[in-house]
């Protein structure tokens, strides 16, 4: 799950995964990143974890890092939060790049190409918003591959 600064929508999406996964138990992995490294080290925005929290689900020990070329490897699925993160992945992973692998995040929401907004500079209600869309995207992650 890769966002720009791994601290508002990634650390969501990797959160709510987890809590599907345990509740499944499936044998998956999930992690998390961003592709800017601008918060690098840091725990989640507190909106994100406060919108966790009241949905049951506790991400304060998340701890923000970069998208590196060692994740393109490593991961079968990447998604991206947004169209311009998808272009810094690729921007990132050099000839590493394996396009069959990275997906848009909202192609699992409602089939499109656009993005899941970024709630970075706005008020707690885009944190609300922003979770109730990657729920339904990580719902479809879930049906589509279990
Ligand atoms: P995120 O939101 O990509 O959902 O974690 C952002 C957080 C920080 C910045 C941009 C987006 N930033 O530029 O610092």
């Amino acid at each position: 799950m890769v966002c720009l600064g791994n601290i508002c929508r990634s650390p969501l999406a990797e959160g709510i995964m987890h809590q599907l996964i345990d509740t499944h138990q499936l044998n998956w992995q999930v992690a998390s990143a961003g592709t800017n490294g601008y918060h690098t080290g840091e725990a989640p925005h507190h909106l994100s974890q406060k919108v966790a929290k009241l949905n049951g689900i506790d991400i304060s020990h998340q701890v923000s890092k970069k998208f590196t070329t060692t994740d393109m490897d490593n991961f079968d699925i990447i998604y991206a939060m947004a169209n311009d993160v998808l272009l810094d992945i690729k921007r990132i992973a050099g000839n590493k790049m394996n396009e069959s692998k990275v997906k848009l995040f909202m192609q699992v929401v409602d089939g499109s190409n656009s993005d899941v907004p970024d709630p970075w500079y706005g008020a707690e209600d885009g944190y609300h918003k922003v979770f109730d869309i990657i729920k339904r995207g990580c719902e479809g992650i879930l049906r589509e591959y279990s």
